[in-house]
């Protein structure tokens, strides 16, 4: 593997002996052993608990509230409502910027989707505060609410975290009309909902005006501003510890209501309080994957080479906030044409406010397009990886910029070579297992931006000659706490057991958010930078000491291994990291890193990771039951920290993109508004019977340009390629075309009933 470019001379560094390393979880030991602390473990001395009484409603408003009833039951200390509620120091109908969502913070008694929070019940227990809420019994003035797509849309200039709504490159109308064969089609993806096991909880104690909380959150620093905002105290005011999150795939990016309502408990009655959402009610206040409904346009030359490609959205947003589902953006770069056009519309519907969800955008538009793609091979005669690779994008289609790298056709190869993707017939239904079921293989590709946000990092070197590494990345299972561990260790030169590592809290150093599949990147870069600084400072120690064997050695370079710095040129001349402190008479030494995209490599370069994804599927010809066989994905992602824990996200990418073909979705009742499954049993997510034999291709990549550590995103990717490969692979064994996901049993029987 090649060097890390020095962050601060350009020069290349030598890598370490952690970076690489299939190293198994640092947390390990403590997550299996049940010592790990997530938020709702810590119950300080007075702890209240608090429960909120959540709308059973979708519009409307709350007529009455039996508060009395809720508070003459023994153990209720409290109850908050619209109108007793404390006053805060901001408007949660106020956007301090464009990215922060509206919240519910019971400032009215409008009700503007099922779950919202309406009351808070404070009590000396959690059986207490439940049945305190259940005496509330809350009376509504209904009004008719609409959760489908149907009403009027409108064009939605802005779409996830602040991408134009529409882009466009070349003569898309010129380009269809002029083609050999056009292909249509509209695909609709469902609401879903995050479902981290760990529900959103919170445990707030005030102490005067300072605070500290225990919540999870996916960005340490947004959380602060918020409550920081809401109650008018100054950070400094503030601790956030957030040391595990038993998953947050974007549902906790930022603080969502309850959160903010659990401190305002805690204020309200003048004790530690505990709020810990339950199942149903993860459905509503913090976040979902909106509806969509796409519409694919291709245009292809006769021999299958596309020309022009148009992506059109209309996404489901609520009534009173802005956030649109990106999905046609996943067209953007993965196919090269003349002409592409991305559009997205909104509609308003009586829902929670959708947020960023696993793969926002990507997953739902990926989902669409890579059907589409699959239909126009067919439709042109066209094995479908040949397709792809016939209209392989060289260079980023819409700006013609260079990729900063992309081993794609290396996925496609290497996947398809493992899956045994050769001599699958062109034509569907033409495969059989010995238990006479219909066997389907499908492939799509999988693509997902390379992004980095900014960070900050501090590194140390201490006396002994061990070092400490701290930021507040978080760790939402995705190995943090390790992969960057790892990185820290290599840019200080020393084993990782000889390295503190400290994260997951406000008051370290600012590593931005976990999420978009950018931490590693960016909590990476600023750490390595952090360790790299505290080594020139100890290299400027030695080389400018006349005692030091490294005395002059400034101009041929020194390197850092095992505690040791040793002139490049020959390393048996060096002393310890420990010998340079002591004869300095310093405790210790300190650098700093920062890590954020640079400007220059962002202009030219597109930067994404890349994978093809193969599945194979048998369906029951009676009974139209679906089964996934087999799924092999083959990504390309730039350097690998740590492949053990980079398999495992692509593993659960890929169990999530089955979840997205066959199982997820929420379902809405016209009538009521309200989610009829908002729980783990009837909304379905798969289990271990639905998960086949997994495939995980590492497939090597060097990318000079991306950023300093060459590092790309593994998290959100795996989902991409793999709702097309099996919806592709469904047709494969079928023949028919399910374009609404999940696709399900009563989708093929009613074609085939049709015959
Ligand atoms: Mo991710 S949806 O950016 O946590």
């Amino acid at each position: 593997m090649s060097d890390i470019a020095s962050l601060q001379t350009g020069a290349r560094l030598r890598q370490g002996s952690n970076i690489g390393q299939p190293m198994t979880r640092r947390d390990g030991v403590l997550k299996v052993t049940g010592r790990a602390t997530y938020a709702a473990d810590n119950n300080p001395e007075g702890l209240l608990h608090a429960v909120v009484a959540a709308a059973t409603i979708a519009r409307g408003r709350v007529s009455r509230l039996d508060v009395a009833a809720a508070k003459a039951h023994p153990g209720v200390v409290a109850v908050i409502t619209p109108e007793n509620r404390p006053q805060l120091a901001a408007d949660p109908d106020d956007k301090p910027n464009p990215l922060a969502f509206r919240l519910d913070l019971l400032q009215s008694d409008a009700v503007r989707y099922a779950g919202q929070p309406v009351a808070v019940v404070i009590a000396t227990s959690l059986e207490a505060a439940s049945e305190g809420a259940a005496l509330l019994a809350p009376q509504y003035e209904v009004e008719a609410p609409r959760v489908d797509l149907g009403g009027e849309s409108f064009e939605a200039k802005i779409v996830g975290p602040g991408f134009p709504g529409r882009a466009e490159s070349g003569d898309f109308d010129a380009e269809y009309a002029a083609c050999d064969q056009t292909l249509e089609a509209t695909y609709e993806t469902p609401a879903q909902y995050h479902n981290a096991m760990e529900p959103h909880a919170i445990v707030a104690r005030w102490d005067g005006d300072r605070i500290e909380i225990d919540t999870p959150t996916q960005a340490p620093a947004i959380a602060l501003g918020t409550v920081a905002r809401f109650f008018g105290i100054a950070p400094e005011n503030i601790l956030i510890r957030s040391p595990f999150l038993g998953g947050g795939f974007g549902s906790k990016g930022m603080l969502a209501g309850p959160q903010v309502l659990g401190v305002m408990a805690a204020k309200m009655v003048g004790a530690p309080v505990k709020l810990v959402l339950s199942r149903p009610q993860m459905y509503g206040p913090v976040g979902h994957r909106a509806q969509t409904r796409q519409t694919l346009r291709l245009g292809m030359a006769a021999d299958g080479r596309m020309t022009a490609i148009a992506h059109h959205t209309l996404a489901a947003t609520s009534r009173f906030d802005d956030f649109v589902e990106p999905a046609s953006n996943a067209s953007h770069a993965l196919y090269a044409a003349k002409a592409i056009r991305a559009t997205h519309d909104a509609t308003r519907i009586d829902v929670g406010t959708p947020r960023f969800m696993r793969a926002p955008g990507e997953a739902p538009g990926s989902a669409a397009l890579e059907c589409a793609i699959d239909e126009a091979a067919f439709a042109a005669g066209i094995d479908p990886l040949d397709f792809r690779l016939r209209n392989y994008a060289e260079v980023e289609p819409m700006h013609g910029k260079p990729f900063s790298s992309k081993a794609l056709r290396e996925c496609y190869l290497q996947g398809a070579e493992r899956f045994g993707w050769a001599g699958r017939p062109l034509e569907p239904q033409k495969l059989r297992d010995e238990k006479g079921r219909l066997v389907g293989r499908g492939v799509g590709t999988a693509q997902f931006p390379a992004i980095m946000f900014e960070g900050k990092a501090r590194a140390v070197i201490r006396a002994d000659g061990g070092g400490l590494a701290e930021t507040s990345a978080e760790d939402m299972g995705q190995g943090a706490w390790t992969a960057l561990h790892q990185i820290a260790a290599d840019s200080l030169g020393l084993a990782i057991d000889a390295v503190e590592f400290r994260a997951g809290s406000s008051d370290l150093p600012d590593a931005g958010i976990a999420g978009g599949s950018g931490h590693t990147a960016t909590a990476g870069t600023a750490l390595y930078r952090a360790g790299e600084d505290a080594i020139a400072r100890l290299t400027a120690l030695a080389v400018g000491d006349r005692r030091s064997p490294l005395f002059g050695a400034g101009n041929v370079g020194v390197v850092a291994r095992d505690g040791r710095l040793s002139r490049q040129d020959d390393e048996s001349r060096g002393e310890s990291y420990a010998a340079i402190l002591a004869r300095a008479g310093l405790s210790e030494i300190e650098g700093s890193g920062r890590g954020v995209a640079d400007p220059a490599t962002e202009e030219a370069y597109a930067k994404y990771a890349h994978g093809a994804v193969f599945a194979e599927v048998a369906v029951d010809p009676d009974l139209c039951q679906i089964r996934v066989t087999r799924l092999t994905g083959a990504f390309a992602a730039g350097r690998i920290i740590n492949p053990r824990l980079v398999e495992s996200q692509y593993y659960g990418g890929m169990v999530w993109g089955l979840s997205f073909a066959l199982h997820e979705e929420a379902v809405h009742d016209r009538r009521s508004g309200r989610i009829m499954n908002a729980n783990l049993a009837e909304y379905h997510v798969p289990v271990n019977a639905d998960v086949p034999s997994l495939e995980a291709i590492l497939v090597e990549e060097d990318d000079p340009h991306v950023n300093p550590l060459g590092v790309k995103g593994v998290g959100e990717i795996g989902i991409t390629g793999t709702v097309g490969a099996i919806a592709n692979a469904v047709f494969h064994a079928t023949g028919i075309r399910v374009r609404r996901f999940p696709i399900l049993p009563a989708d093929l029987l009613r074609e085939m009933a049709r015959g």
